[in-house]
């Protein structure tokens, strides 16, 4: 069987991590134009800093649930798989699944890269913002910024898993849907008689596209659908 799986921040919320757009997430208090975006952080590296090492300090401080480890399961059953995730959070990764099948589409929280020469590293200080060992430049979060590329490299992973051909089942957890190569990626990879499942508890844009819609929470329903394909 060959699965193709999305996910979005309504997975990580069950782990206590706030969604963007749902019910107390960050965008409802908080203006993305002041924190993530490269403009906010010329213009206050500090506040945009704060801001991340908090939420990595969440991050740490929570635990993959049971949403995170059903897609752990379902990538071990099947012939092939990709996880696409939107999240830059590493519960995906803490919740046993190997790297080769994530893509961290937005980027990984833990991840540092210099804002000018784009020197990259695993560093989690917090105390004060760290600098480029190369060019002394101001190091930022290894995250997607609005208005930024989506790196090259993940966007080739992708493209590389669909064109070896569709998918029996894609699953769609937790996401608004907002960018459209969310809802691209997820028709394209769908086989004309393969199954396109949405798990979450509002509609979204993908909805009218999905064969199965499911308004439950990821931590509920996906165990109870990787149970059934498992078994079926
Ligand atoms: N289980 C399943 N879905 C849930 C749950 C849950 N427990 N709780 C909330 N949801 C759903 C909400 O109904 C909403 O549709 O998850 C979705 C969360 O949507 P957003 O907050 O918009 O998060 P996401 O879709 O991941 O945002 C995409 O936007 O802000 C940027 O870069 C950021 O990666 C993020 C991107």
């Amino acid at each position: 069987m060959r699965v193709f799986v999305i996910t979005g921040a309504g997975v990580s919320a069950e782990s206590g991590i706030p969604t963007f757009r749902g019910k107390g997430g960050y965008w409802r208090n908080l203006d993305p134009a002041k924190l993530a975006t490269p403009e906010a952080f010329a213009r206050d590296p500090k506040l945009v800093w704060e801001w991340y090492c908090e939420r990595r300090q969440r991050i740490r401080n929570a635990q993959p649930n049971a949403a995170h480890e059903a897609i752990t399961k379902l990538a071990n059953h099947a012939a092939e798989f990709l996880l696409v995730t939107q999240n830059v959070d590493d519960l995906h990764a803490r919740a046993g699944l190997r790297a080769e099948k994530i893509v961290q589409i937005h980027g990984d929280i833990f991840g540092t890269r210099c804002s000018r020469c784009g020197f990259k590293e695993h560093n989690e200080e917090c105390e004060e913002i760290p600098r480029c060992p190369k060019c002394d430049a101001l190091m930022r979060p290894g995250v997607v910024w609005f208005g930024e590329q989506l790196p090259w490299n993940e966007l080739q992973r992708i493209e590389n898993y669909l064109d070896r051909g569709a998918c029996d089942l894609v699953i769609v957890a937790g996401t608004t849907a907002t960018f459209g190569y969310i809802i691209d990626w997820a028709l394209r990879a769908r086989a004309p008689n393969g199954e396109l499942i949405e798990v979450n508890p509002e509609a979204t844009p993908l909805s009218e596209f999905a064969t199965q819609r499911i308004r439950e929470s990821a931590a509920v329903a996906l165990p109870k659908i990787v149970d059934q394909v498992i078994t079926s």
